[in-house]
């Protein structure tokens, strides 16, 4: 199967040699009967476990009704849906997408247009200042402004009109900023790049600049948001809230792609019909899975194990440091581990662990990514951490 899938696929993925046949909240069983934990969860798009109940029911209840209106017709879940994900983001309007690249691009769209429209920037002048090490999705625009060149290089010609400042860099920031800027865009924490925290003082800065200068703060939560670091939102935590959330992996409950852009009235409503849209958008599967979705966050509980298991994980992993870990960062569920150079690769870690029944996923050479189901429990995230001290003893 590992032969057959080399073979008759495009080699843009290099995955660890495991064929998972079956999977339940936070295991995964291979076609040989092995089973993992799976500490990476779908970069976040399997928050609520493999086959949570309350999503596969709702599932199989929409695919006996109705899957697919297109948006020219109306569908009995798409009203609730937008509504409800509004609230969970304190907001007015929802638009929804299907993959996490396809709200980003549809934000800088968004942004653009308000810049024209409502700001008053000069047409074809606006301008966006995004982080360097930034991870927004694949798209050709969006791959404009990546600072990997894995992700960049013999892709151009590239999208203008982006900014990059460095991370974390307030005042960078606002020297970026100039009358033609319509919007600000960041993860707030940066997961592909490592899961990097940026200074407390970052994130309520940035709101501050864009509230006085007059430019969008978009909020990248596709993989920081929906309960994974122990609020709602990873803004959540410095008390910040963006003019636009971009929401996608978790939202779709593991089962379908469902993305979606949430904010105030006047900015999502510069859109009119016509000048945007998607076939799949907002689809009756796609808002009956997602609808479940906001009501198990709703209840708090995933929040709450994010907030609490994360804190038993960062104590596990910060005893490695010194033992082959040399740096963890990181917040609720959500771990980036530097693996000592001198060891081993990320990669030869992952390797390693998914021989010893977990499932991981290494970014940037040595850095190695936990973000287990947030249904994990306090014995099996034990469990995840004592393989990894394992894996680095036997180096
Ligand atoms: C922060 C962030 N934004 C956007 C994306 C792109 O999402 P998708 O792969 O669904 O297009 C990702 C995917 O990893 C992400 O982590």
């Amino acid at each position: 199967m590992v032969a057959e899938a080399e073979r008759y696929t495009a080699h843009n993925y290099h995955p660890l040699p495991v064929v998972v046949a079956e999977a339940e909240g936070a295991w995964v069983t291979d076609v040989d009967g092995r089973r993992y934990l799976d500490c990476l969860a779908g970069y976040s798009a399997l928050n609520f476990g493999h086959r949570h109940p309350a999503i596969i029911d709702a599932a199989r209840e929409q695919l006996d009704r109705v899957t697919l209106t297109s948006r020219a017709f109306l569908h009995d879940q798409f009203g609730p849906f937008c509504r409800e994900l509004a609230k969970l983001c304190r907001a007015d309007l929802t638009l929804p997408m299907n993959s996490g690249a396809e709200a980003v691009e549809t934000a800088i769209k968004v942004a653009r247009k308000w810049g024209y429209r409502v700001k008053g920037v000069p047409d074809g002048t606006a301008t966006i200042v995004v982080a360097e090490n930034n991870f927004h999705g694949r798209t050709t625009t969006i791959v404009s402004f990546s600072t990997d060149p894995d992700a960049r290089a013999d892709y151009g010609p590239y999208t203008p009109g982006f900014r990059i400042v460095p991370y974390g860099d307030a005042e960078a920031l606002a020297a970026a900023v100039d009358e033609t800027t319509v919007a600000v865009l960041l993860e707030p924490i940066q997961g592909e790049a490592g899961v990097l925290v940026p200074p407390p003082a970052y994130l309520p800065a940035v709101r501050r600049l864009c509230t006085e200068r007059n430019v969008l703060f978009v909020a990248d939560e596709i993989q920081s948001g929906l309960g994974r670091t122990g609020d709602t939102f990873a803004c959540d935590h410095e008390g910040v809230v963006p003019d636009l959330y971009l929401l996608g992996k978790a939202l779709g409950g593991g089962v379908v792609p469902v993305s979606a852009v949430v904010g105030r009235r006047e900015v999502l409503g510069v859109l009119r019909p016509g000048e945007h849209g998607s076939t799949f958008g907002g689809n009756p599967l796609a808002c009956a899975v997602a609808r479940a979705v906001i009501g198990l966050l709703e209840t708090g509980e995933f929040q709450r194990r994010a907030r609490e298991l994360g804190a038993v994980l960062h104590e596990r992993l910060g005893a490695l440091v010194g033992h082959g870990v040399t740096a963890v960062r990181g917040r609720g569920l959500w771990a980036g581990v530097d693996i000592d150079e001198g060891l081993m690769t990320g990669r030869e870690a992952c390797y390693r662990l998914a021989a010893l029944g977990v499932l991981a996923k290494d970014t940037h050479g040595s850095t190695i990514r936990l973000a287990p189901p947030l249904v994990v429990t306090e014995d099996e995230i034990t469990f995840a951490v004592d393989r990894l001290a394992e894996v680095l003893r036997s180096a």
